[in-house]
C-alpha cells in the first residue's frame, strides 16, 4: 500500500502498548504544536516473545490504521517493533519512520567501569539492529544482555512499583552489577515506567540511559528535512487508541503529559 505524504496531519506513534507513552511525552515536550494520535496495542500486548511473523502482521495492521488517520510521521516508540520490521514499513510506505535504537553510543561515552548492562527484549537483542549498534558503538566494552522477561507484562497491568516488579529487577540486575556495570541502557519504551524501582534496586549505583528525548529530537529533525513541521498558530489536537483497557491508558497518560486527550478503545 502507497500512501502520500499528508503536511498538515497529526504525527503517529505506535507501540505494543503504553510503553511508548514514555517516547509521546519527550515528543510532546520538544513540539507542542504537533497534533499526536498514538495507537497502543495492549490487547496483543506484549510483542517481545511473539514470533517475527505474528510481529509483522499486527504491527502492518496498525500502521495501516495510522496511515489511514493521515498521520504524516510514524514514530515506532517500540524497540522490538523497530527491529522486527521498520525496514519493511520504509519500504512500503512513503511517510518517515522514526525507530527506536539502544543507547549504546551514549552509554560507552560515559562508562567509567567500560562495563555496561542492557535490559531489552529477546526480540530486540534477536534483532540485526541491536548487533549492528553494538558493534558500531560497544566495542571495548563488555556488555551484558539481560532480556527483561515478565517486565512489559507488570508496566502493562500498571505493576511497576510492585514486589514482583522489585524481584524480577533484582534478578536480573544484580549479577551485571556485581561484574561491575555501571551503566544501564533501557532498550524496551516501557522501562522507563520501572524506574525508580531500578533505581531503588540498584541503589542509585548505575547511570540509567533511556533514548526518548533523542528520538524525540530526530522526529524533530526528520520533521524539519521534509517540510512538515506544524505551525505556532496550528492548534493540536491529541487522540489515543487502544485495543487494551482504556482506564489503564488513562491512567499512564494522566501522569504523563497534562494536555486533553481523546481517547478509545477499538479491537485488536
Ligand atoms: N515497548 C516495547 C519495546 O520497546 C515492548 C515490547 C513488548 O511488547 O514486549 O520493546
Amino acid at each position: 500500500m502507497q500512501v502520500k505524504h499528508i503536511q498538515e496531519g497529526p504525527i503517529g506513534i505506535f507501540d505494543s502498548g503504553v510503553g511508548g507513552i514514555s517516547v509521546l511525552k519527550e515528543v510532546r515536550k520538544l513540539l507542542p504544536f504537533e497534533s499526536i494520535t498514538y495507537f497502543a496495542d495492549s490487547g496483543n500486548c506484549p510483542y517481545g516473545s511473539k514470533t517475527q511473523e505474528e510481529i509483522l502482521f499486527l504491527a502492518r495492521k496498525h500502521i495501516e490504521f495510522l496511515l489511514e488517520q493521515n498521520c504524516k510521521l510514524i514514530v515506532i516508540a517500540c524497540n522490538t517493533i523497530t527491529a522486527v520490521a521498520i525496514d519493511c514499513f520504509r519500504s512500503d510506505y512513503r511517510v518517515p519512520f522514526i525507530g527506536m535504537e539502544p543507547a549504546l553510543k551514549p552509554a560507552a561515552l560515559q562508562t567509567r567501569t567500560k562495563k555496561i548492562g542492557v535490559l531489552a527484549t529477546k526480540n530486540t537483542f534477536n534483532g540485526k539492529l541491536f548487533k549492528q549498534t553494538l558493534e558500531k558503538h560497544a566495542s571495548g566494552l563488555e556488555v551484558f544482555i539481560q532480556p527483561g522477561y515478565g517486565l512489559v507484562e507488570l508496566v502493562e497491568k500498571g505493576e511497576q512499583n510492585s514486589e514482583n516488579a522489585r524481584r524480577l529487577l533484582e534478578k536480573y540486575l544484580s549479577p551485571m552489577m556485581e561484574k561491575g556495570a555501571d551503566t544501564l541502557v533501557l532498550g524496551c519504551t516501557h522501562y522507563p515506567f520501572l524506574k525508580e524501582m531500578i533505581e531503588a534496586v540498584t541503589q542509585n549505583r548505575v547511570a540509567i540511559l533511556d533514548p526518548s528525548d533523542a528520538v524525540a529530537a530526530q522526529t524533530k529533525r526528520i520533521l524539519s528535512e521534509f517540510d512538515l513541521v506544524s505551525q505556532e498558530t496550528d492548534s493540536p489536537s491529541f487522540r489515543f487508541f487502544t485495543t487494551g483497557e482504556k482506564e489503564m491508558a488513562e491512567k499512564f497518560l494522566s501522569f504523563a503529559v497534562s494536555d486533553p486527550f481523546v481517547l478509545e478503545q477499538i479491537p485488536g
